[in-house]
């Protein structure tokens, strides 16, 4: 009985090999788990509103004393951030734009990492006073790329932002133990791409099977 959420981030309606893992890791997962629940959340396609300064006072401002255009603006992050608090297991499926993230799928970071909602900041902890407030789930990151070598000690590790950047907030979002998968050589479209998209099908149906067996990992 997981709940999923499922993020996608391809902007691309048609062919986006990131969608397609993320579908081939979700569909997989349910066949195993037919009372799980999955809840897609498309910024690719439907792209949170990128962070303000008003909405940087409203999430600062205590709740209790928020005013009511205050407590509207934070709607759709408090929507959002219900959404990864119920899930045990986060998929994000996503591109690689301009070595890093999509700017949808930072916009829907920033809405869900929030002070007292998904962090608690404290500077009697020193220097570090950030400290993430949810825990216990599992993330599985698929991803491509036009590119390729963005793994560590590959030819693009200094380029490669985009799982990097994903692994280091992942914290806020709760994650404990994280999965990636990638596909590389989408531009260059030859062989290389090819073994690329077989590899990386078989890693998520591995992948299927290694969770499915440590079902503890990822159900409430
Ligand atoms: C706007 C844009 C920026 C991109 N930037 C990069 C990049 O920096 N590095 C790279 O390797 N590929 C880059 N690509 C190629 C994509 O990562 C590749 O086409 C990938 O397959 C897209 O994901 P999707 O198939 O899920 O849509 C870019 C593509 C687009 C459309």
């Amino acid at each position: 009985m997981t709940k999923i959420l499922y993020v996608t981030a391809s902007a691309r309606q048609n062919g986006s090999l990131s969608r397609m893992l993320g579908d081939r890791f979700v569909t997989g997962w349910m066949r195993h788990d037919d009372l799980g629940e999955v809840v897609h959340r498309n910024v690719g396609m439907d792209p949170p509103a990128i962070i303000s300064g008003d909405w940087i006072a409203a999430a600062f401002t205590p709740k209790a004393t928020r005013t009511d255009s205050q407590q509207k603006l934070l709607e759709l992050s408090d929507r959002l951030i219900t959404e990864v608090r119920r899930a045990d297991l986060i998929v994000i499926a996503t591109p690689m734009y301009n070595y890093g993230m999509p700017g949808a799928l930072k916009a829907w970071v920033d809405q869900v990492v929030r002070v007292n909602e998904t962090f608690t900041f404290d500077l009697a902890r020193g220097d570090y006073p950030l400290e993430p407030v949810l825990s216990g789930k599992t993330l599985v990151l698929l991803t491509s790329s036009g590119e390729f070598g963005f793994g560590h000690g590959e030819a693009r590790e200094e380029m490669g932002h985009l799982i990097p950047h994903l692994k280091t907030v992942s914290k806020y979002l709760g994650a404990k133990w994280i999965h990636s998968v990638s596909i590389e050589y989408q531009e260059f479209g030859d062989a290389r791409h090819d073994q690329s998209i077989a590899t990386a099908k078989e890693q998520v149906d591995e992948l299927l099977r290694s969770l499915a067996s440590d079902k503890a990992r990822v159900s409430a």
